[in-house]
């Protein structure tokens, strides 16, 4: 199976990386084409990947294409393909906002695939969540299931709206966790710790609070009540972010990013 990415730029080349070290892919069977001469001529010298100068060739060959442009490239890049493109690929999309509608209008076929990464498919930490048109086959689904596993894990939703709504939980949620993470540095360089001292603790905390969740059935309410004891210092920190509604802001932000992501959709129509 051979596999060709368009556009190799921040997640395009995290994909391609995720990709190439998986077993799916055998040596030779990943094509990167991107636009920009400078990153092919980088590119160049990476004997995991075969990279294409011109789009035709590469399009000719392939099965599945991922398309890792930003989206406001996906129009011209489609009119570009669509000559050269066969009704039996599959179009895999990781870009934000543009529907399946949409990616199959512009490109004439009936087999797409939307996927929403993250960022920390850079550390193969990265979720995706994916969805498709009715013509791509189960078995197709899971092949492309196990090309989106290799940056981290793969979750199938039922439609659009849930794209929408991954990208505002785990597509933007790094920024709110790093959001959090910041005013913990604050906190923590004003109480007097350096800088290198503030990231250890910041990040032990965060990691090791992630793995106690990860590896039991409790809830992070559940943990709170582990942490916090009665009159206790942890109590003290959390009727604070009580009293200033955190949670509520929190929710809030979500619905935001959520609204935002259905409203880029709804301009690319
Ligand atoms: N970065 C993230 O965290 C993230 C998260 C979720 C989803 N995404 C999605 O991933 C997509 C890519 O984002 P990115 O951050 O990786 O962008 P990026 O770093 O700018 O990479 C895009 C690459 O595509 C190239 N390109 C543009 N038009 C092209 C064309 N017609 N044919 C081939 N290559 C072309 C660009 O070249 P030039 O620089 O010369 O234009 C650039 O090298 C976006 O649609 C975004 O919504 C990104």
């Amino acid at each position: 199976m051979k596999v060709l990415m368009i556009g190799a730029g921040n997640m395009g080349f995290t994909f391609a990386e995720g990709l190439v070290a998986s077993s799916i892919i055998k040596k030779g069977n990943l094509l990167i084409y991107d636009k920009s001469p400078e990153l092919r001529e980088k590119l160049s010298d990476d004997d995991r990947f075969r990279i294409f100068e011109e789009l035709e060739p590469a399009l000719l060959m392939t099965h599945i294409i991922f398309i890792a442009v930003k989206p406001h490239h996906a129009e011209d890049l489609f009119a570009e393909m669509k000559p050269h493109l066969h009704k039996d690929q599959i179009v895999v999309s990781l870009m934000a906002g543009v529907t399946l509608d949409f990616i199959e209008n512009a490109t004439g076929l009936p087999k797409v695939v939307r996927a929403m990464p993250n960022l920390p498919a850079k550390v193969g930490k990265g979720v995706t969540a994916f969805t498709e048109t009715k013509d791509v086959s189960k078995i197709e689904q899971i092949t492309i299931r196990s090309l989106l596993d290799s940056t981290g894990v793969a979750i199938h939703v039922e439609n659009e709206t849930f794209i929408n709504k991954s990208t505002a939980i785990s597509g933007s949620g790094p920024a709110y966790v790093f959001y959090f993470m910041q005013s913990m540095f604050e906190a923590a360089r004003k109480m007097g710790f350096s800088v290198n001292d503030s990231k250890v603790l910041i990040s032990n905390t965060f990691e090791g609070a992630v793995q106690l969740f990860k590896d039991s059935s409790l809830s992070p309410e559940g943990w709170i009540d582990r942490v916090a004891s009665k009159g206790g210092t942890t109590e003290a920190a959390i009727d604070s972010m009580k009293d200033n509604n955190v949670s509520a802001k929190i929710k809030e932000a979500a619905y935001a990013a959520f609204e935002r992501a259905v409203e880029l959709g709804q301009e690319t129509k």
